[in-house]
C-alpha cells in the first residue's frame, strides 16, 4: 500500500469504470459475469473512498449510448442495478453515505425510478462520503437538458428570479446550476480503467481542469492500491488553471 500521509486526498475523484467486457472474455466468461464483478468492485471503492477521506466519488454506471449493447446486455445491466441499488442501500447506511445520481433516471422501468429515489431521501442525511452514480448519463444529454430548463425558466419565471438577466448573459455559476451535479465541486481526479484515452461522453462540462489518469486494470480488478497509486501521481501533477 502507498503511504499516503501527507498526500492531498482529492476531494472529488471521478471514476469511468471500464473494462468489464474484457475481464470476462479474458476469463472466458460472458460479459454480464464481468459487471457483475464490476459491481462488487464499486461496493469496495464506496468503502475504501469513504476510509480515505475522500468528499465525492462519482462513477459512470451506464451511458446513453450504452443502450446501443444488445438487449441482453442492457437487461442484465437493468438486474444488477436492481439487486445493487438494495445492497448500496445497506452500505450507505453503514458507511454515513449519502448516495445521488446523474443522469435522466426517466427512461428507466418504474421500480428502478423508486428505487433511485429511495435511495437518494433515505441517505439524504449521512453527512460522510457523497457517492454520485451516473446513470443513462451523457455529457451532451446534461447540457442539453440543462438549457431546455432554463429556456423554461425564462418563460415561466419573472424577470427578476430568472437566471437571465436583461441582457439575456448569465454566468457560468448560473449554467452550472443547472446541470444534475449542481452544488458540488468539479472532479479533481478523473480516473479511467483498462486502459482507454477518451472521455466517451462523461461529465464534459465538469472535468474542464480535472488531472486525468489512466490505468490498463481492468475494472474489476480494481482495488486499494490501485485508488492510492492515482493518489499520489495526482499529487505529482501541477494544477496551473491556466495561469503560468
Ligand atoms: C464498463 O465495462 C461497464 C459499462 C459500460 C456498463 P464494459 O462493458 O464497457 O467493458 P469492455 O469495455 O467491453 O471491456
Ligand atoms: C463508458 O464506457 C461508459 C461507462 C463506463 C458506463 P464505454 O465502454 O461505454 O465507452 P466506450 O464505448 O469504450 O467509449
Ligand atoms: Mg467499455
Amino acid at each position: 500500500m502507498a503511504d499516503l500521509t501527507n498526500l492531498v486526498i482529492p476531494r472529488h475523484v471521478a471514476i469511468i469504470l471500464d473494462g468489464n467486457g474484457r475481464w470476462a472474455k479474458r476469463r472466458g466468461l460472458p460479459r454480464t459475469m464481468g459487471h457483475r464483478e464490476g459491481c462488487k468492485t464499486v461496493e469496495k471503492t464506496v468503502e475504501i473512498a469513504a476510509r480515505l477521506g475522500i468528499d465525492y466519488l462519482t462513477v459512470y454506471g451506464f451511458s446513453t449510448e450504452n443502450w446501443k449493447r444488445s438487449a441482453e446486455e442492457v437487461g442484465a445491466l437493468m438486474q444488477l442495478f436492481r439487486y445493487y441499488m438494495v445492497r448500496l442501500l445497506k452500505i450507505a447506511k453503514e458507511n454515513n453515505v449519502q448516495v445521488k445520481m446523474i443522469g435522466d433516471r426517466r427512461r428507466f422501468d418504474q421500480d428502478i425510478i423508486e428505487g433511485i429515489n429511495r435511495l437518494e431521501e433515505e441517505t439524504r442525511g449521512n453527512t460522510g462520503l457523497t457517492f454520485v452514480i451516473a446513470v443513462n448519463y451523457g455529457g451532451r444529454d446534461e447540457i442539453v437538458r440543462a438549457v431546455t430548463r432554463l429556456l423554461q425558466d425564462q418563460e415561466n419565471l419573472p424577470e427578476r428570479s430568472s437566471p437571465w438577466s436583461g441582457e439575456r448573459r448569465i454566468t457560468e455559476e448560473q449554467f452550472a446550476a443547472y446541470l444534475d451535479t449542481a452544488g458540488m465541486p468539479d472532479p479533481d481526479l478523473l480516473i479511467r480503467t483498462s486502459g482507454e484515452l477518451r472521455l466517451s461522453n462523461y461529465l464534459l462540462w465538469q472535468l474542464a481542469y480535472t488531472e486525468i489518469y489512466v490505468t490498463d486494470c481492468l475494472w474489476p480488478d480494481f482495488n486499494q492500491e490501485e485508488l492510492e497509486k492515482a493518489i499520489v501521481q495526482y499529487n505529482n501533477r501541477e494544477r496551473r488553471f491556466g495561469k503560468a
